[in-house]
């Protein structure tokens, strides 16, 4: 039997067959799932306001609103956005605190600051010619006391690899697999190949494939571009990078 493909031509959302899987995923690795909401939510000002760039399906978001008064997310993908918001109406506390808007990073304007401007598991998505830029909008939108947050910023080698399983989930009679193939172009950059199987007892019944670029953030270069947009790192795990260690998240938080 042959099962049906789809693949998303280069340029389109990424993230358009993701939403399905992103949290099923996550939901598998258990806590040591990356970004850990955990780290997000902790460092946010119990009743301040907060701007988050790529909420995804909200993994983070959530954990932060519970803690600040309101949540900005600025997030380019339609299909990660309308799970957000399916969370969201599950959750009524948190409806009038949490404003989802179809945005991208590094330019966006929105005419007022926040106490904790953060992004997780969203820097791989900026190409770092670009990444001056976004330090210069986010300290735009930083009140004087408030604080950025981001993670993704590491010494790893550049992936490489060929196609491997790197996630599985069943639910009910079907399971899910992700596997990825990356392909080294530079030392900032990774060509990423993703496939998604799913499987109805031992059939194939559905194949989903998208590709991107993945960007690497290495930490001398972002202490200096963040410097240069006048701010000093205070905190993370990028402030001692940990090369070897594939469960480094390379966080990092800076003040003015
Ligand atoms: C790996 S997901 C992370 C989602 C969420 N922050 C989390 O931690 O679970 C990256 C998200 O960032 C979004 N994204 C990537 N680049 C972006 C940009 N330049 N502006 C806004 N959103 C972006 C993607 O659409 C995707 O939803």
């Amino acid at each position: 039997m042959v099962s049906p493909s789809q693949i998303a031509p280069l340029g389109t959302d990424p993230y358009v067959f993701q939403p399905g899987y992103y949290d099923l995923f996550r939901a598998v690795r258990g806590e040591g799932a990356l970004p850990n909401p955990r780290f997000f939510a902790d460092r946010a000002p119990q009743g301040g306001s907060a701007l988050e760039i790529g909420p995804g399906t909200g993994r983070v978001t959530l954990a932060v609103a519970e803690r600040v008064a309101s949540v900005v997310c600025l997030e380019r993908s339609a299909t990660m956005r309308a799970v957000l918001l399916a969370k969201l109406a599950e959750r009524p506390h948190l409806l009038d605190r949490v404003t989802v808007l179809e945005s991208a990073a590094p330019t966006f304007r929105l005419g007022r600051r926040f106490d904790f401007v953060y992004l997780a598991g969203v820097l791989e998505h900026v190409p770092p010619r670009d990444r001056g830029t976004l330090f210069a909008t986010l300290v735009e939108h930083l009140a004087d006391d408030g604080e950025v947050a981001m993670d993704m910023v590491l010494a790893e080698a550049v992936p490489d690899w060929p196609e491997r399983v790197v996630d599985r989930a069943a639910v009910g009679e079907c399971r899910y697999e992700m596997s990825s193939t990356a392909r080294r172009v530079d030392e900032e950059q990774a060509h990423l190949r993703f496939v998604y199987r799913t499987y109805h007892g031992d059939a194939l019944v559905a194949t989903e494939v998208v590709e991107r670029a993945h960007y690497l953030h290495r930490p001398d270069a972002v202490l200096s571009d963040l410097a240069k947009a006048g701010l000093n790192a205070i905190a993370g795990t990028a402030l001692a990078p940990a090369p070897d260690r594939d469960d480094d998240p390379g966080t990092l938080v800076a003040r003015r």
